[in-house]
C-alpha cells in the first residue's frame, strides 16, 4: 500500500513537472469561446466528380461491359468476334444508339459464332457473387426459338459461370439471367455464343453485379460509392471538369443525352482518351449510363447538395482559339434552355415536361436543386459575355437558385484578376477557383482568404490538390492540403464549398494524378489525402471559432497551422492542428472565457494522421497511412499535447 502511495506521489510530481515543461515551452493557442464566428455552411466540404481516369464507365458505374451497344466509332471496339457476326444499324431498336449485332450459324456444328467482351481492363468478378446479364434480342429464324450461351471466364479461359437463354420472340425483347461466379477474378471476360442453328440479333449487352450501392439496377459499385458516403460530403459537383466543355462543342457533356432510357442515351467521346499523348486510351467513351438522374440520386443518397456544371457555349479554351469554335453570344438560346430545363428536371412538378421525365425515371419528388454552375475553367471577355445572359435568364425564372461562375484555370494572374471583378459585377453567388499547385504554394496560401473582400461572391474552391514533383498521393501532399484547409475553415464565412480533384482513378487506366481514391476492378484504396478530407468533413462543426497564436491566426509560423470550430449539435469544440515541421511541438490550447456554468468533459478525443512524407496507401497496402484515435486528459481549460513531427491532429473537447 505504502509502495502504491509513494509511486502515486512520484507520478504526480513527474506529471506536474511535465506540465510545467509544457507550460514553459508550449506554443499557446487561444480559443476565445465567447466569440463564435461565422456559421459553417453544410456544403463546406464535398466532392468533385468527373469521368476522368475511368471514374464513371469502368469505375463508379458498375456496368462491366464496354461498348455494350456497339455504338463506339469502331463498333466492335472492346469486343472480339468469332464465326458469323455482323454489325448493322438497319431497323434499329434505339434510334440514338442504332448499332446492333446479328449472330448467325457458322455453317458447321463444330464451329462457333459469338462475341467476347474485355470489360474495362478486364472485368472484376468476386467469388460466389451474382451478376445480372441482360440483352435486348430478337429471334431472326422463323423455324423456331434460338439459344444463346453466356459465360463468365477468367484469364485462363476457365468458365466461372454459364447460363443459357432461349430467344423466342421475333420482335425485340429484353432477356436477363443471373450468373454466379464460382471464384474471384480481377480480369475476367464475358462470352456470348450462339447456341443454335439460326440467327439472333443482339443489342445493349449488359452485365452488372447484383450487389450495387443501395441495390439499384443500373447502379454504382458498392465499395466506391460507400467510400464517398463515408466522407459525409456536403456538396457534390458533377459531371466535371473539362468534359463539361468538350474538345469541341459536339462532344461537350450534354445532360439531356444522359437522362431517360439508359439504352437510348447516345455514346459520347470522352476527351480524356486523347488529351495526354503519353496516356492514350482510344477506347474511352461515355456511355452516359451514369447520367444526370443518377448523379442527382447519388447526391441524395450521400446527403450532399447537387451542384451540376453546364457548358456556357465555350468549347475547351485550352484547345480552341477562334470565336468560330464557340457558340456565338447571340445564339446561346439552346444552351440557356438546357440550364433552365435542368432546373425543371431537378425541381419541377411532375406536371412539367422535365419534371415528368424525372418522375417517370423513378423520382416523383424533387431533388431540391439549389446551385448551378455555368462554365468550367473559362476565361476572358468571351466567358463573361456568355455568362451574362445565363445569369439573366436563371435569375428571371428561378431567383432562388445560386449561380456559380468561374475564376478560370489558375489561382492567380491576369485571367484570374480579370474574372473576379466581372463575377462580382454579374452578381455570381459563388466563384469557382482551381489550384493544382506545389507544396510551397499550399503552405503559403493558408492565409489566402484572410484578406478577401467579403462583399463580393463567396468562394467555391472547386478543384484543388497538392502536386508533388512525382505527382504521388503521398502523406506529404496530404499534410500540405491539411495545412491549407485550416485557412479554408477559418474563412468559412467566405469559402462555402471546397472539393478536392480529381476524385477517382483506375490504377491501370488513369490519365491524371494525384487523385483521391484509387481502384482496380475489385478493390479500392483511400489515399492519405482522402483521410485529410474526411477529418475535415466529419469535424466541420457549425461555427468558426477564433483561434490565435500571439494574437494572430496560426498560418505557418514555425510550421504550425491551426483552426477551430464549435459544433452546436454535438456540443464540442474542435481544434485542428497541423505541424509541418520535422520536430515535435509542445502545444497548449486554452479554451478562454468559458461561459459561467459550462462544464468541459475531462477527456479530449484525439485523431492523428501521421507518416513519413513519401508514404502512400496502395491496393496491396491500403492502411499504411490511416488516422489513429486516442484520448488525453483535459487540464482545467487547457488541452496540452505534443504535436508529433509532420502530423495532422484533430482535438475534440465536449462541453455541457
Ligand atoms: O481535374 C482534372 C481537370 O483539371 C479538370 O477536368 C479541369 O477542370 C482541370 O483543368
Amino acid at each position: 500500500m505504502k509502495h502504491i502511495i509513494y509511486h502515486s506521489i512520484a507520478c504526480l510530481a513527474l506529471l506536474c513537472l511535465a506540465r510545467e515543461v509544457v507550460a514553459q515551452e508550449a506554443v499557446e493557442l487561444r480559443l476565445d469561446t465567447r466569440k463564435a464566428g461565422a456559421v459553417i455552411h453544410p456544403t463546406m466540404y464535398g466532392l468533385f466528380f468527373e469521368d476522368i481516369n475511368f471514374a464513371a464507365d469502368g469505375g463508379l458505374y458498375a456496368e462491366l461491359v464496354k461498348n455494350r451497344s456497339f455504338d463506339f466509332p469502331q463498333p466492335l471496339m472492346g469486343w472480339k468476334s468469332f464465326g458469323n457476326v455482323k454489325v448493322t444499324r438497319e431497323r434499329p431498336l434505339f434510334e440514338r444508339n442504332p448499332n446492333h449485332v446479328i449472330l448467325s450459324y457458322p455453317g458447321h456444328d463444330h464451329k462457333h459464332t459469338g462475341l467476347e467482351n474485355e470489360g474495362f481492363v478486364g472485368m472484376g468478378f468476386k467469388e460466389n457473387a451474382a451478376y445480372r446479364f441482360s440483352v435486348w434480342a430478337k429471334n431472326m429464324n422463323p423455324a423456331g426459338p434460338q439459344k444463346i450461351r453466356v459465360e463468365l471466364i477468367n484469364t485462363r479461359d476457365y468458365i466461372l459461370a454459364r447460363e443459357e437463354i432461349t430467344i423466342d420472340s421475333p420482335g425485340w425483347k429484353k432477356y436477363s439471367v443471373t450468373l454466379r461466379s464460382r471464384s474471384g477474378e480481377p480480369k475476367g471476360r464475358l462470352r456470348v455464343f450462339l447456341a443454335s442453328r439460326g440467327s439472333v440479333a443482339l443489342e445493349h449487352v449488359s452485365l452488372f453485379p447484383v450487389e450495387t450501392y443501395k441495390g439499384r439496377e443500373n447502379g454504382l459499385r458498392a465499395d466506391l460509392a460507400t467510400m464517398l458516403e463515408a466522407l459525409e460530403p456536403g456538396i457534390f459537383r458533377f459531371p466535371g471538369g473539362c468534359i463539361v466543355e468538350g474538345t469541341d462543342l459536339a462532344t461537350r457533356y450534354n445532360w439531356k443525352n444522359s437522362v431517360g432510357l439508359v439504352e437510348n442515351r447516345p455514346v459520347n467521346e470522352n476527351r480524356w482518351h486523347y488529351t495526354f499523348a503519353d496516356r492514350l486510351f482510344p477506347d474511352y467513351f461515355q456511355s452516359y449510363g451514369l447520367g444526370f438522374y443518377e448523379f442527382f440520386l447519388l447526391s441524395e443518397d450521400i446527403g450532399a447538395e447537387p451542384l451540376p456544371v453546364l457548358s456556357c457555349g465555350l468549347a475547351c479554351q485550352f484547345q480552341n482559339n477562334g470565336e468560330e469554335c464557340h457558340v456565338p453570344v447571340d445564339a446561346l438560346d439552346d444552351y440557356i434552355r438546357d440550364a433552365l430545363d435542368l432546373i425543371e428536371f431537378a425541381n419541377g412538378d411532375p406536371s412539367t415536361a422535365w419534371g415528368k421525365l424525372r418522375a417517370e425515371m423513378g423520382h416523383p419528388a424533387p431533388f431540391h436543386l439549389k446551385y448551378i454552375a455555368i462554365g468550367n475553367e473559362q476565361w476572358g471577355p468571351e466567358y463573361v459575355t456568355r455568362l451574362a445572359p445565363f445569369v439573366k435568364a436563371i435569375r428571371a425564372k428561378y431567383p432562388a437558385i445560386k449561380i456559380v461562375g468561374s475564376a478560370g484555370p489558375y489561382a492567380e494572374g491576369g485571367l484570374f484578376d480579370y474574372l473576379w471583378p466581372e463575377m462580382k459585377r454579374l452578381n455570381a453567388d459563388l466563384v469557382d477557383e482551381h489550384y493544382y499547385k506545389d507544396p510551397a504554394w499550399f503552405l503559403k496560401n493558408a492565409a489566402r482568404y484572410d484578406a478577401y473582400d467579403r462583399k463580393g461572391p463567396a468562394v467555391f474552391a472547386g478543384e484543388y490538390a497538392c502536386h508533388m514533383p512525382n505527382r504521388a498521393n503521398n502523406f506529404a501532399s496530404a499534410l500540405c492540403e491539411a495545412a491549407f484547409m485550416t485557412g479554408l475553415e477559418r474563412n468559412a464565412d467566405l469559402v462555402q464549398m471546397a472539393t478536392y480533384a480529381p476524385l477517382f482513378a483506375h490504377v491501370e487506366a488513369w490519365q491524371w494524378r494525384p487523385d483521391l481514391i484509387w481502384f482496380d476492378n475489385t478493390r479500392a484504396v483511400a489515399t492519405p489525402n482522402y483521410y485529410v478530407q474526411q477529418l475535415f468533413s466529419l469535424n466541420k462543426g457549425t461555427r468558426v471559432m477564433p483561434l490565435t497564436l500571439n494574437g494572430k491566426p496560426a498560418t505557418g509560423a514555425d510550421g504550425l497551422y491551426a483552426s477551430a470550430v464549435r459544433d452546436d449539435g454535438e456540443k464540442c469544440y474542435i481544434v485542428k492542428v497541423v505541424n509541418t515541421a520535422e520536430k515535435e511541438r509542445p502545444v497548449q490550447v486554452l479554451l478562454d472565457n468559458l461561459k459561467r456554468g459550462t462544464r468541459l468533459r475531462p477527456e479530449v478525443h484525439v485523431t492523428t494522421l501521421r507518416a513519413d512524407g513519401n508514404q502512400e496507401n496502395t491496393l496491396d497496402d491500403p492502411a499504411a497511412v490511416t488516422p489513429v484515435t486516442s484520448t488525453l486528459p483535459l487540464n482545467g481549460n487547457a488541452v496540452q499535447f505534443s504535436a508529433p513531427p509532420a502530423s495532422f491532429s484533430v482535438y475534440k473537447v465536449a462541453y455541457e
